[in-house]
């Protein structure tokens, strides 16, 4: 394709046409020019393919949700998926598939959380990346979504998030930098909502100032589905793509204003060029690219079994054998929730139940428990149930949010759990003390009976295999491996965004800036029913040896850190060793611990391996807003290796020096005690003031530190000297200047 040709030859009447979609799913092609249309279809977990005239979509594996994903830690587990689903795509002709969502989860109580990974921006980036490189490799493109800032579905097409500079690029951005950097999407769909005011749809500084001059993007913008306000001021922006177009209306609108001069046509040409490596990237036919529906749902079942968290195993109830007497309670076990309602839900191939997949390993008793269409408690199923609980060695009580709890376009009220499932666990209890609760949801729930219950295990909406992998991680033929990505705390108002959700009228202000998920737990203290990066395992694992490259890092300068790690237990397990930095020092407020690194390894019982971990100068930096750039200061960082956020086991530190050392320029409002830091300062200081820097001076000395913070334009009025007046402070000021 000679695009710059092809698009010479435009008019801009089609050039502007380009710039829309065809209809919900397809853009536009231009016959007389060999511009074919192309096929686009929801997901991510799962393909999600509309036929012309349908409204049902075809049938296709429903794999974990991110939710669930994120909790294997797993890079290499989320390219395999994504290579499963780029297959599907390839196979079906559609040459995007409208995810991976990364947004942060900023609260629990977000209705689509279960479609995006994590509260921490690198877990974040790092799954987002590894899902992306997946689904390219089979020549099918994704869509990151949704940039940026949607991070509740409450007015989500009108509320605008307003976030401060520092906070918007550590935690909101960071999420999609790594990925545009690191795997470059195909595309990025753009959020509906408003960022400090401005529409993602139309706003430059999001998706060209950032995304594409310093994030290096190449690829094509698209709009989130009707999220276009003025589509000239998208054009001007960088928005690419109107999804799914406005009948005509806005393109019409295009042509407008290029005709009268308000916008110039090269910005129109820019977009219909990166429509056009769209198109030309989707040059493949399926042709012999085949489906195979019963392989996918194996991997979708061993994906789920290596997310499932174990959140709590008292006297190694877990796992169950075989021939103990087990009753399974609650609809979950029959029909499980292993999806989300909205614009990623799935049209099932198959679903394995747990009480499916039980029955090859034995038999077990079922009682339903309770209803998911009310929260209402039905006698009759619940002393159905507990009759089954005591006549059993062992109860497993299936619960969590049924979908009336949680979808896309709504967001949670609260986080409790439905009271009849509740009333269902605390009967039980009272007749049997091992029960075990398996969870299937979206975002975290409070969970009220976490102490009395002998075993709890988290499986989120995990995709239509989800039973299968229940019951291989109930029986131990799965190690659980899984690791918390977000906090679950105790009670809803601990969570950072409690005061600030979700806003008011159409403003939704972050006040808890970058104190986001565990950021905000760890520093107030806060401990948390389960935290971020918890999770068991049926063996136990021991760190030791732990060794760091350098002890000062300089310049360009990588940090290799080493860890052993070794399987102290009788059974084969697999760990996710966890890397945090902590600043120790620094004139900005800055998180306890930040994540920065991860590795998941297998490991047999006695076995030991080596873990290593590389981290740029990033990894230690903030975002200065004062200087648009990431930021190091001077000094000793922590590097802590943890088996969670909270269990650290290992820690040594680095001092790290900044790769250009940034100095600010002083003024004559600077303090004293700021110039008395820096040594040339001080001399000058000292000689303003006539004050002898000879050793007999320490009580003269004593009053240029008291000086404290007094700014130097103070001097003029309280040193009782007559020569100081604001014409010296002002060449004074410049001669310091000159030591920088
Ligand atoms: C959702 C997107 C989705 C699109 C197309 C929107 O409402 O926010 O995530 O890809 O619809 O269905």
């Amino acid at each position: 394709m000679n695009i710059d040709k092809i698009i010479d030859e435009m008019t801009l009447e089609e050039k502007a046409g380009l710039l829309s979609g065809k209809d919900m799913w397809h853009t536009k092609g231009i016959k007389r020019l060999g511009i074919d249309e192309i096929m686009v279809s929801d997901g991510p977990h799962g393909l999600r393919k509309v036929l012309d005239g349908e409204s049902d979509s075809i049938k296709a594996n429903c794999f974990p949700t991110a939710s669930a994903l994120a909790c294997s830690f797993d890079r290499s587990l989320l390219e395999r998926v994504g290579r499963a689903i780029g297959n599907e795509c390839a196979s079906e002709d559609i040459s995007v598939i409208l995810g991976p969502g990364t947004n942060i989860k900023r609260t629990p109580l977000c209705g689509r959380n279960f479609e995006y990974f994590s509260e921490d921006p690198y877990l974040a980036g790092e799954m987002s990346t590894a899902f992306i490189k997946g689904v390219q490799s089979q020549g099918v493109g994704t869509s990151l979504k949704h940039f940026a800032c949607n991070n509740q579905e409450h007015r989500r097409m009108s509320v605008s998030a307003e976030i401060d500079e520092r906070t918007l690029r550590e935690i909101y951005l960071a999420a999609f930098e790594a990925p545009v950097k690191n795997s470059k999407p195909w595309t990025v769909m753009c959020s509906y909502n408003r960022i400090n005011g401005e529409y993602a749809s139309q706003n430059k500084k999001l998706l060209s100032d950032i995304l594409r001059d310093e994030w290096g993007y190449e690829g094509l913008v698209m709009s989130d589905w009707g999220a276009v306000d003025e589509r000239e001021k998208g054009v001007y922006a960088g928005l690419d793509l109107e999804m799914p177009g406005s009948m005509g209306k806005n393109d019409k609108a295009i042509v407008e204003a290029v005709r009268s001069g308000r916008i110039d046509e090269k910005y129109v040409d820019k977009c219909v060029k990166r429509v056009l490596e769209l198109v030309e990237k989707s040059g493949f036919k399926s042709g012999n690219v085949k489906w195979d529906k019963e392989k996918d749902h194996s991997l979708c079942a061993e994906a789920e079994s290596e997310c499932i968290v174990l959140l709590k195993n008292e006297g190694g109830i877990l796992p169950l054998k075989k021939n103990e007497k087990i009753a399974f309670l609650g609809e979950f076990a029959k029909s499980p929730r292993f999806q989300g309602g909205g614009s990623s839900h799935i049209n099932s191939y198959k679903v394995t139940s747990a009480l499916d997949a039980v029955k090859d390993i034995c038999d077990v008793t079922y009682a339903k428990g309770y209803i998911t269409e009310r929260d209402e408690t039905d006698k009759e199923l619940l002393s159905e149930a507990i009759k089954a609980a005591k006549e059993a060695d062992k109860v497993v009580i299936f619960a969590g949010l049924p979908d009336s709890f949680e979808s896309e376009g709504f967001d949670r009220m609260h986080m409790k759990m439905p009271n009849c499932q509740l009333e269902l666990i605390d009967e039980v209890l009272k007749v049997n003390r091992n029960v075990i609760v398996v969870l299937n949801n979206g975002s975290p729930i409070e969970m009220p009976f976490s102490d009395n219950v002998a075993a709890i295990l988290e499986s989120y909406l995990g995709g239509e295999a989800v039973g299968k992998a229940q019951v291989d991680v109930l029986f131990g033929t799965v190690n659980p491996s899984g690791k918390l990505a977000e906090t679950f705390p105790k009670k809803l108002s601990d969570n950072p965004s409690y005061l600030n959700y979700p806003g008011e009228g159409n403003t939704v202000k972050y006040r808890e800036g970058i104190f986001v998920g565990y950021r905000y737990y760890d520093k107030k203290e806060i401990e948390p029913l389960y935290e971020f990066g918890f999770g068991l395992s049926y063996t136990t694992f021991e760190y030791s040896d732990m060794s760091v490259s350098h002890d000062e890092l300089k310049e360009d300068q990588l940090l290799t850190v080493k860890v052993n790690v070794k399987n102290t237990g009788s059974v084969k397990g697999k760990e996710t060793v966890q890397l945090y930095v902590r600043d120790t020092h620094s004139n900005v407020i800055r998180p306890e611990k930040e994540l920065k690194g991860f590795e998941k390894t297998e490991l047999m019982p006695g076995e030991e391996k080596q873990l290593v971990f590389k981290l740029d100068k990033r990894a230690f930096a903030y975002y200065d807003p004062k200087i648009s750039d990431w930021r190091i200061e001077y000094g000793r960082f922590d590097i802590l290796i943890g088996s969670s956020s909270r269990d650290i086991r290992l820690e040594k530190s680095v001092y790290v020096s900044p790769q250009k050392e940034i100095k600010e320029p002083y003024t004559v409002n600077s303090l004293c005690c700021d110039i008395i830091e820096n040594p040339e300062g001080k001399k000058l200081l000292l000689e303003l003031l006539g004050i002898s820097d000879k050793a007999e001076s320490a009580n003269e000395e004593y009053k240029i530190i008291s000086l404290g913070e007094m700014p130097l334009r103070s001097l003029v009025s309280f040193v009782p000297i007559k020569e100081i007046t604001r014409e010296k402070i002002e060449d004074f000021v410049k001669k310091l200047n000159m030591t920088l």
